[in-house]
């Protein structure tokens, strides 16, 4: 049933009105030096859902299409969804289950508590393939989709998606503390925790860039631009960015009134909204967007860590006269090196040790095991 990667190429064709075979040929060779020898187990090509369930990717990027119309953040909430999946027992949907009697879920745990949104997204795009195609599509590859189609959603770079996981039986509460890196880590911190699954400080500088922190002001992250029209893999599209997607107050407040690493008039318009004070409503507080968002948001993201406005310590971590530094200033001036590393660093990400094979179940509900 599960085609073989080669077979990506084919559909590459039949999206694109021109073949472009070297092009294809260097993208399916990079998949697999790349992505699939991440995880233990391997993935399929993007087309492994065209037999069984033909209308399963429509209806995903409908749903996102449509999710990102209603709530712009919601593209970024998605695809820290997928991130957060896996980084936790890799790429199964752990993540998506509610607690039970016998185990308690990563919802509640200290990344993921008050933060993670999404989860009805997940479920409307679950309901509505369960009527198509029961019990085929895993929550696992919905989340990977999602992820993507998110991306592309906000006028980020596409990629290919690798098919064929499978879901968890089982989901880790304190996994989920230890191997999701913290908004206070170092750039040692973030190293590690992106090394214990496999990826690069290539990876990790590429990934945490797209995100969170605006170009702008506050904690959050820049996104949003209309929906692309282009859809070729590995090509990053740029468009005018608006911001979307926050972090809480919490995260940035050690940051904000005590790193010395930090644009002074940056850190003083953010106290404004940040209370120094832990423990009260302010923690929550979700800093207001800026209107002086520059027209790139993944150049404006690296530039902002060259002028020391990283929203979080984590992310100055990464342009703070370390190891990193040069591939930060190297982002900031090449947006398409930038879309292409990101892009292939999803792939990699997004192979983090899947279920396949007869391994896990395709929930039925992706809250609950079946
Ligand atoms: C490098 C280590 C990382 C750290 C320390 C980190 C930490 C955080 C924190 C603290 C927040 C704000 C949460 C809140 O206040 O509620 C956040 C938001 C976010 N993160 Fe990360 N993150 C990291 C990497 C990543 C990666 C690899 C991705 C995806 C590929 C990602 C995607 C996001 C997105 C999209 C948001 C905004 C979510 C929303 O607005 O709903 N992050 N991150
Ligand atoms: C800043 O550092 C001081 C001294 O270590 C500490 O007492 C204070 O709580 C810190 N403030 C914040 C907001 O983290």
């Amino acid at each position: 049933m599960a085609p073989q990667p080669a077979s990506a190429a084919t559909r590459k064709h039949r999206r694109s009105s021109r073949p472009l075979p070297q092009c294809l040929s260097i993208l399916v060779l990079a998949l697999a030096a790349s992505g699939i020898t991440v995880g233990s187990a391997q993935l399929s090509s993007e087309d492994y859902y065209d037999g069984s369930c033909p209308a399963a990717l429509f209806t995903i990027r409908s749903a996102v299409a449509t999710a990102v119309l209603l709530d712009r953040r919601m593209g970024a909430s998605l695809l820290r969804l997928h991130f957060h999946d896996c980084f936790v027992q890799g790429c199964d949907a752990s993540v998506l289950l509610d607690d039970t009697a016998s185990f308690t879920g990563e919802k509640g745990a200290g990344p993921n508590a008050g933060s993670l949104r999404g989860f009805d997204v997940i479920d409307n795009i679950k309901m509505l393939l369960e009527l198509l195609c029961p019990q085929t599509v895993s929550c696992a590859d919905i989340l990977a989709v999602a992820a993507r189609d998110s991306v592309v959603q906000l006028g980020g770079p596409s990629w290919t998606v690798l098919l064929g996981r499978r879901d968890a039986t089982t989901a880790s509460a304190s996994l989920a503390n230890s191997d999701l890196p913290g908004p206070t880590s170092n750039l040692n911190a973030l190293l590690n925790a992106f090394a214990n699954k496999g990826l690069s400080s290539t990876d990790m500088v590429a990934l945490s860039g797209s995100i969170r922190d605006s170009p702008t002001a506050g904690c959050f992250v820049p996104v949003s631009s209309p929906p692309s029209s282009s859809r070729a893999a590995f090509v990053p599209v740029r468009a005018g960015a608006h911001t979307v997607g926050r972090a809480q107050c919490k995260n940035c407040r050690a940051r904000i009134y005590n790193d010395t690493d930090i644009d002074a008039s940056f850190a003083a318009s953010l106290r404004g909204s940040c209370p120094a004070q832990a423990g009260g409503a302010g923690d929550a507080a979700l800093e207001p967007l800026d209107a002086s968002s520059p027209d790139d948001f993944d150049n404006a993201y690296f530039g902002n860590l060259l002028a020391r406005r990283g929203l979080l310590h984590s992310d100055q971590a990464l342009f703070d006269g370390g190891a990193t530094d040069g591939l930060v200033s190297a982002y900031a001036s090449d947006a398409d090196r930038w879309g292409g590393d990101f892009a292939a660093a999803m792939v990699r990400m997004g192979s983090i040790s899947p279920l396949t094979g007869t391994d896990g179940e395709i929930r039925v509900n992706c809250r609950r095991v079946n």
